[in-house]
């Protein structure tokens, strides 16, 4: 049977990623760059939660809010069993965009209120979900929430992580009232998508609307403390310093020139440092830094994992500094189910919308779902391929057609009565 031909409405989507924004709201460089800043489990999180949760209800979804205040709304189907899930997660980087993970839970509330409107039920049940955390710039690792939701990390661990600055996850998450009482690993949907920003220049560059994603590339976070010795500026000559903010600097540059060395698919990024003291006139005695290293392939990734500590281990002894490594976050590529990913590709077509195969270079939750359950993205451009940035944006016209390419790939997935798997 063909699927009635709905379509979203955008000004009420536009509407709702505004509202949304506004919580948390940040200015970037230009005026009309309007970012958030809404970290995992801070009071913005909690605001732009109680929001989402209000329009859940106003929707008509049941809510359940787990242990890790992973939150779910699910929309009965004519029969009971797994529901074909959507979402994403609602908390930023501190320099965050609107859209990133927002717009994949949002355009999930706008294919339930146009189902609504029409007034078809599903055969199997809908859910919109948002994840606890999948940033993990303030708790580590990232994509958090849907880890523990299929049983990657056990719940104790998540709530026990510190983040950057010294507070428990547990904590932080009882105050901002989201301990819900649903138990963790969480319900195994039928299927999961998930509608996503790019983040990167390869849509737009090429002028196509949907990204239909088949992989998502490896992740490595650590975090290097590097030990030194503190002295003087102006008196210690060159040969007696044990310098951890040099040591920290040459580590920067040389994981630039891996990458370059490697080519590809590989990426390599130092995103924070800090040095102790801190101060003009006196060698660092401490570095703390963080290396987030990717690739689409795991072998490449872990020769450039050994790489990158053979070189910690030659600088070390030159510099007469010690050198520990503290892994945050690993996760192997992840394809994606080639039911799914066809159903996107199908439904991108059957929309006369242009669209190509990709893979995702950022982390996401379908990644973590994918363990458990037939899972793909969607994918639209990003203007100028800029994300954690408040300048992250992206087309009115390309984000309704994200929207109605879920709407169309949730329908068929919730229409089947063959399992997907
Ligand atoms: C998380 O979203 C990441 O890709 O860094
Ligand atoms: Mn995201
Ligand atoms: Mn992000």
């Amino acid at each position: 049977m063909g699927q009635p031909e709905l379509h979203i409405d955008l000004a009420r989507l536009l509407d709702r990623i505004e509202t949304l924004g506004a919580i948390g709201a940040i200015v970037g460089v230009e005026p009309e760059h309007r970012g958030c800043a809404r970290l995992a489990l801070t009071e913005e999180d909690k605001l732009g939660r109680d929001l989402v949760v209000e329009w859940m209800h106003a929707l008509g979804l049941e809510v359940s809010v787990d242990h890790l205040g992973n939150v779910v709304g699910t929309r009965a189907g004519l029969t009971d069993g797994p529901a074909v899930m959507c979402g994403s997660h609602i908390d930023t980087v501190a320099s965050g965009g609107r859209f990133d993970g927002n717009l994949g839970v949002l355009a999930g509330l706008e294919v339930v209120a146009t189902l609504n409107d029409a007034g078809i039920t599903t055969q199997h049940p809908l859910a919109v979900a948002f994840f606890t955390n999948e940033e993990g710039a303030r708790f580590a690792p990232d994509m958090m929430g849907s880890l523990v939701y299929v049983g990657g990390m056990p719940l104790e661990q998540a709530l026990d992580t510190v983040g950057i600055d010294g507070s428990r996850l547990g904590d932080d998450l009882e105050s901002i009232g989201y301990m819900g009482a649903t138990p963790v690993p969480g319900a195994v949907p039928r299927a999961y998508v998930e509608l996503h920003i790019e983040q990167g220049p390869v849509l737009e560059a090429e002028g196509v609307r949907i990204g239909v994603v088949e992989q998502v590339q490896g992740i490595s976070w650590q975090e290097l403390t590097i030990s030194g010795e503190s002295n003087h500026a102006g008196t210690t000559p060159m040969s007696h310093r044990h310098d951890a903010g040099y040591v920290a600097g040459h580590l920067m540059q040389y994981v630039r020139s891996l990458a370059a060395d490697i080519g590809g698919h590989q990426v390599a990024t130092c995103g924070a440092v800090t040095l102790t003291p801190n101060l003009i006139n006196v060698v660092a005695a401490n570095a703390v830094l963080t290396v987030d290293l990717r690739n689409t392939d795991e072998q490449i990734l872990r020769d450039a994992e050994q790489r990158f500590a053979a070189e910690c281990d030659r600088i070390a002894e030159a510099e007469g500094v010690t050198i520990s490594s503290r892994v945050l976050a690993r996760f192997e590529p992840v394809d994606f189910d080639p039911l799914v990913v066809d159903e996107v590709e199908a439904a991108a077509d059957s929309l006369g919308l242009t669209h190509r195969r990709m893979p995702s270079g950022a982390g996401h939750d379908a990644q973590m779902l994918a363990r458990v359950c037939p899972s793909g993205m969607v994918f639209v451009p990003s203007i100028h391929g800029i994300s954690h940035n408040p300048a992250e944006d992206t087309d009115p016209d390309d984000l309704e057609a994200g929207a109605n390419t879920l709407l169309r790939v949730m329908m068929t997935l919730a229409s089947q009565q063959k399992d997907l798997q």
